[in-house]
């Protein structure tokens, strides 16, 4: 997969994805990424890259020129068909299922706005989709760039050693993830689960589905509003509130014949 980063700091997005498991798809060659800056497309000694708004008021606007050439170039660098996006906070929330629609894609190119933004006559002719990251406002699309490289790569072919823990995460089939343990066993903030070591799979796979109901439930209850609810899932979250409102030191895993076979 092919992304160009247009940013006034296309140097600040490739640090950000050097590391780990998106810095080794780049060097396996399943991530190439490409920064472009506005600022060598600008004319004259200065470089300009930015201007006052219009109607008065106060910081800076991006020129369209220099934006509009550099993205010129980042198409003209790979004939293959490419999505523009603009990192903005008055674009779409960025969702595990937007970022799964762009890793299909061979090609992005991320836009980067840097002080009240860009000109709206440059979004508006080339930019084919606005994504924010949250409801919150950064000085520069720069990390947002970050945030969508990282969460688009980790999911291409390849990238993650086990492909497997990616369709496991949050977000993917509509739940948070369950809690996760590793050795020891036994440690002073408290005891693994008993059921991650009877050996059990289903009673594993039932417990961590259970795990992943209830925390969803408790911290983000609008997603089960979403969420296509078995039977079966549904009385693991009367079982995972019954103990929680009866502040059970253990979750009871449910093995009745109707949960195994919903
Ligand atoms: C200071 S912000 C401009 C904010 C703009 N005046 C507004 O209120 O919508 C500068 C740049 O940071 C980026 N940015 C800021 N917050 C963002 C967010 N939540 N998600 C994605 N990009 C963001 C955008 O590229 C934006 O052009």
């Amino acid at each position: 997969m092919r992304i160009d980063v247009i940013s006034l700091f296309p140097e600040f997005v490739a640090q950000c994805a050097a590391f780990g498991v998106v810095g080794r798809a780049g060097e396996r060659g399943l991530l190439s990424l490409h920064g472009w800056n506005p600022r060598d497309y600008a004319e004259g000694s200065y470089r300009r890259v930015d201007d006052r708004p219009f109607g008065g008021g106060p910081g800076m606007v991006m020129l369209i020129d220099p934006l509009r050439a550099s993205l010129a170039a980042a198409r003209a660098a790979d004939p293959a068909p490419v999505k523009v996006i603009y990192l903005s906070p008055q674009g779409a929330p960025l969702t595990q299922a937007k970022v799964r629609e762009l890793a299909s894609r061979e090609r992005l190119i991320l836009l980067c706005g840097r002080y009240e933004g860009i000109d709206e006559r440059l979004v508006q002719a080339e930019v084919d989709e606005e994504l924010s990251i949250g409801d919150y406002v950064l000085s520069g699309g720069e990390l947002a760039a970050a945030v969508v490289i990282d969460a688009v790569a980790r999911l291409r072919d390849g990238v993650l050693n086990d492909a497997e823990s990616a369709v496991q995460d949050s977000f993917e089939d509509g739940l948070l993830d369950c809690p996760h343990y590793t050795r020891p066993v036994e440690h002073e903030l408290g005891t693994v689960p008993p059921v991650l070591m009877s050996g059990n799979h289903a009673d594993i796979a039932r417990w961590r589905r259970q795990q992943a109901l209830g925390r969803t439930a408790q911290r983000r209850p609008e997603l089960l509003d979403e969420a296509a609810l078995s039977k079966a899932d549904r009385r693991l979250l009367d079982a995972y509130r019954d103990a929680a409102a009866a502040d059970a030191p253990a979750i009871p895993v449910a093995a009745s014949e109707k949960d195994r076979n919903p």
